[in-house]
């Protein structure tokens, strides 16, 4: 796309008392910037009208092909104040490359990742006042697109409308860094081989939370899920990868499990495993399974347990519960070797280390 994207400013940007009030207790996707883009779709004409407008509703027909058919998919990333002020987004390309892989799963049009990177730039930079400094607090950003085309017959619509909004973010979780407990869904699966579990679409969160509520009936915070095959293979949380620390100390070994086709391939995870790896930690992407998970949690091989994704930043797996046994992970509180992983992260993401890998982009 060469359209440059137009701004029109907003008539009436929130004032900096009221913004200084969200960002002193932001929470988690309770409050919104000033601004958005909006890049439309056309079929035979491609993207065009690419726009950063003051934040506002939109006017939805009934027979919005989205509302009935689902071809909705998303990204998140996250801005983040650096110690020297400046303000830099981590890994943006990665996240423009998974949205291209969901939108081409959904039957959509793929946005180019300069496009991509180009709108969460104009956003960020519009309303770089409401990047929070300090603390863990970032400006967190969701990227989404869905169809536009009215009407019923089902197919793969022919306009779609790429947004992109800002949210400032404090932790995910409103305990904090405070361990999760655990639901293995045996019941309920969340992706089956051949669909959309490695896709971030819509759908896949609509499915997960009927789950979600039952392992809030079972006293967990949320919910692993499991292979949908044998029920049997450890995937990931409902918006999480998973983490297992084996052994203690220099000699562990980090493991995730393996990207199946059936679990998001998270850019957490993936920065992770480097950053063991720089860290001098062993680390392996295999399948564990649930048994393995209780044996070693028994014998002690398991030594810590977390969960990484880029709202949740890591947050350690404390206790584990399913229909037929429960299990505290090493002693319920967070690993030392969690603690150092999620700090050696964050201070990448806010300059406070260097950034080898070259994963921030800056404005
Ligand atoms: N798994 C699911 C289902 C998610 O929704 C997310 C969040 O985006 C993740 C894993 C972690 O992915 P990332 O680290 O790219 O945020
Ligand atoms: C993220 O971490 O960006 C997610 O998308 C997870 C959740 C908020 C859906």
């Amino acid at each position: 796309m060469t359209t440059a994207i137009e701004l029109k400013p907003s008539a009436h940007p929130t004032s900096d008392a009221e913004r200084e009030a969200i960002l002193a207790a932001p929470g988690f996707g309770r409050h919104f910037t000033d601004h958005m883009v909006t890049i439309k779709w056309t079929e035979g004409r491609g993207w065009h009208d690419a726009q950063l407008q003051p934040y506002a509703p939109l006017s939805i027909d009934p027979a919005n092909m989205t509302l009935h058919y689902a071809q909705s998919i998303f990204e998140g990333l996250k801005a983040y104040r650096r110690a020297d002020g400046t303000v830099a987004t981590f890994r943006p390309a990665a996240n423009a490359e998974r949205f291209q892989r969901s939108a081409r799963r959904l039957a959509m049009p793929e946005l180019p990742v300069e496009t991509f990177i180009a709108a969460i730039d104009a956003l960020v930079t519009q309303d770089e006042a409401w990047v929070p400094s300090g603390g863990e607090e970032s400006l967190y950003l969701r990227p989404f697109m869905f169809a536009t085309e009215v009407g019923l017959g089902v197919r793969p619509a022919n306009e779609y409308l790429f947004m992109v909004i800002a949210s400032p973010a404090g932790a995910y979780f409103s305990g904090g860094l405070k361990p999760v407990s655990v639901w293995l869904s045996e019941e309920y699966v969340r992706a089956a081989p051949g669909g959309t579990g490695e896709a971030k679409c819509a759908g896949n969160y609509a499915a997960s939370l009927v789950a979600q509520a039952q392992a809030a009936e079972h006293g967990c915070d949320q919910v692993v899920w499991l292979d949908a095959v044998e029920r049997r293979w450890i995937e990931e949380m409902g918006g999480m990868n998973l983490y297992f620390v084996e052994g203690t100390g220099t000699d562990a070994t980090i493991v995730t499990p393996e990207l199946t086709g059936t679990l998001l391939p998270g850019i957490t995870r993936d920065s992770l495993l480097r950053i063991a790896g720089d860290l001098g930690y062993k680390t392996a992407e295999r399948r564990i399974s649930k048994e393995e998970w209780q044996q070693g949690n028994a014998d002690g091989t398991i030594s810590e347990v977390f969960a990484c994704g880029t709202a949740a930043v890591i947050t350690p797996v404390g206790s584990v519960k399913s229909t037929r046994a429960s299990w505290t992970v090493g002693d319920g509180g967070t690993g030392p070797i969690t603690a150092q992983l999620r700090k050696a992260l964050l201070d990448i993401q806010t300059g406070e280390a260097p950034d080898g890998h070259g994963w921030m982009h800056r404005l």
